[in-house]
């Protein structure tokens, strides 16, 4: 469904992001995982290529707080690949602090993280794709952009804010042949979950219609999804890939 395209995923060394370059490589693009580290980034580019050694995948790791480490990266890309075609904004950071013990930086480095760096990959890649007549965007929210979430109030602000961004770029950048959407994932599988409370998780979980968890490929498959010319006129929409969760 992909096949020759080139992306970029932010965040793709494990979870969701790891799954979402999978699916990308395994429907014939070319990808380019963005980590936050070289150790990580070459971790998941080798047990990539360890399942497929043609798959045409490497790694960077800019970091994403930096507007300017950021342009560089993805001009990078264009650079070498002759053009970027999908750009999916996954990197983010989870916090369940409560609010009487929240501080300022917790909500700046939350901001800087899922939000400020999708603006900054957004902006060069938005361009590149203008010049090339088309490309998608796909962000990564979460069911808290809907609902909420009673601690860590900088995480749900966050994805608000990407949703806000999300139907906004899809307006402004529509005429420009690019497509700009979010996946709003509920509770899945990965690390992320892992760190957070037990009991917050099974309590979330038990009120999950399907009856489990999603998984990181539940959600990767939404991406190809997105990215895909199945979904050519889709655009502005915020996607819930969540077994059907209605808090
Ligand atoms: N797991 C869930 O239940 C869930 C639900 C809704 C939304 N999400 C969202 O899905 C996305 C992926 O989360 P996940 O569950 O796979 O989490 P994860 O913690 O397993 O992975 C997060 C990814 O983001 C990267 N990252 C974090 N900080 C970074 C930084 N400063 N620079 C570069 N990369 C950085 C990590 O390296 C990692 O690859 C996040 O945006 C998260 O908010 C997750």
């Amino acid at each position: 469904m992909l096949k020759d395209k080139v992306a970029v995923v932010t965040g793709g060394t494990r979870g969701i992001g790891y799954a979402i370059v999978k699916k990308y490589l395994e429907n014939g693009a070319k990808v380019v995982l963005f980590g936050s580290k070289k150790e990580t980034a070459d971790k998941a580019v080798a047990s990539l290529k360890a399942e497929n050694n043609t798959w045409q995948v490497e790694g960077m790791y800019p970091d994403l707080t930096n507007a300017k480490e950021v342009e560089t990266a993805i001009m990078d890309v264009k650079e070498k690949y002759g053009k970027l075609d999908i750009l999916v904004n996954n990197a983010g950071i989870s916090q369940s602090i409560p609010l009487y013990d929240y501080t300022p930086e917790d909500f700046s480095k939350v901001m800087d993280i899922n939000v400020n760096a999708i603006f900054y990959a957004a902006l060069p890649a938005a361009k590149i794709m203008k010049e090339e007549g088309g490309g998608c965007i796909i962000n990564t929210s979460s069911m808290v952009s809907i609902i909420g979430q009673p601690g860590g109030v900088g995480y749900p602000t966050s994805k608000f804010a990407v949703n806000g961004l999300t139907i906004s770029l899809a307006r402004e950048l529509g005429r420009d042949k690019i497509r700009v959407n979010a996946i709003a994932p509920g509770v899945t599988e990965t690390d992320m979950v892992a760190a957070l409370p037990k009991e917050v998780v099974e309590a979330i979980s038990a009120q999950i219609p399907m009856g489990r968890a999603g998984t990181p490929d539940d959600v990767a498959n939404a991406f190809l999804f997105l990215a895909s010319d199945q979904a050519s006129y889709v655009t502005g929409e915020i996607l819930s890939v969540d077994g059907g969760a209605r808090f």
